[in-house]
């Protein structure tokens, strides 16, 4: 499959389930700009049936080759990127996953069913990074005790596999030519930005400069009924360039760090 049709298809579900999202593209598109993707990222878990090894298959059937990793300490996440050597115009792809043996036995125990409960014709398939929750109905109290220990464990619990964020590409915005303005247009169209660390997140001289807007919630469907949980967000990125003249083309951890916290579930 080639990379554009797995990037349609990832757009799909993605608007589909996080309306709040088509709404932040069409309102760029409706101001006359340009929406260029800089990078779409993933989450999972480190069990390596579902690991980013197994997840970024899809991409490096289509040409992408790894580039980058990256640790986060508090968090106990560890992530890689990827990127299309002969097509610069295709997004990065951002793949994190928790380490899980630095959890409790609760957490390790719910992410193993939660493996164990996967179709074993998606597990071994290119359909599981769209497969979303494929593995029965969440419960909402193993929800809420997977928030106590790590919002990302908790995201991905009642999610499953599908794209966390895509990015949109501010150095090819017309208008909109900075993070400021960007982040000033969403908030005057209603947006809430992520001001965690700041509403920018980096800098000129780290050659990335990133915001997002905090994820909507949306209602999900638990054994115990339906609540509204924080779904998937909108993250918008401005690259620089290096000293050698070259765009930078990797991404600044600490920013990502805190870019993390846009699914933060809203007390
Ligand atoms: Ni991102």
């Amino acid at each position: 499959m080639n990379a554009n049709t797995v990037l349609d298809r990832l757009w799909t579900i993605y608007t589909t389930d996080n309306p709040a999202v088509q709404k932040v593209h069409d309102t760029f598109i409706n101001s006359g700009e340009t929406v260029v993707n800089d990078h779409i990222a993933f989450r999972t878990f480190d069990n390596p049936l579902i690991n980013i090894d197994i997840l970024s298959v899809p991409f490096r059937n289509a040409g992408y080759i790894e580039k980058g990793e990256y640790h986060f300490k508090q968090k106990k996440l560890y992530a890689k990127h990827f990127e299309h050597p002969d097509n610069k115009s295709l997004p990065l792809v951002f793949i994190s996953q928790l380490l899980t043996s630095e959890f409790s036995p609760f957490l390790q125990n719910i992410v193993k069913k939660t493996v164990e409960s996967i179709p074993k014709k998606i597990l071994q398939s290119d359909e599981l990074i769209y497969s979303c929750n494929s593995w029965g109905i969440p419960s909402y109290e193993i929800y809420r005790e997977l928030l106590k220990e790590s919002e990302y464990a908790a995201w991905v619990y009642f999610s499953g596999f599908r794209a966390n964020h895509f990015t949109v590409r501010i150095n090819h915005l017309h208008q909109l030519d900075s993070v400021e303005k960007v982040n000033s247009f969403l908030k005057e169209h209603g947006f809430k930005i992520n001001s965690s660390g700041g509403e920018i997140k980096g800098s000129p001289e780290l050659f990335l400069e990133q915001s997002s807007i905090m994820a909507e919630d949306i209602e999900v469907q638990f054994q115990e009924g339906k609540f509204k949980v924080p779904g998937c967000f909108y993250e918008f990125a401005k690259r620089y360039p290096l000293p050698d003249g070259s765009m930078f083309m990797g991404f600044v951890a600490d920013s990502a760090d805190k870019i993390f916290e846009s699914t933060n579930f809203k007390k």
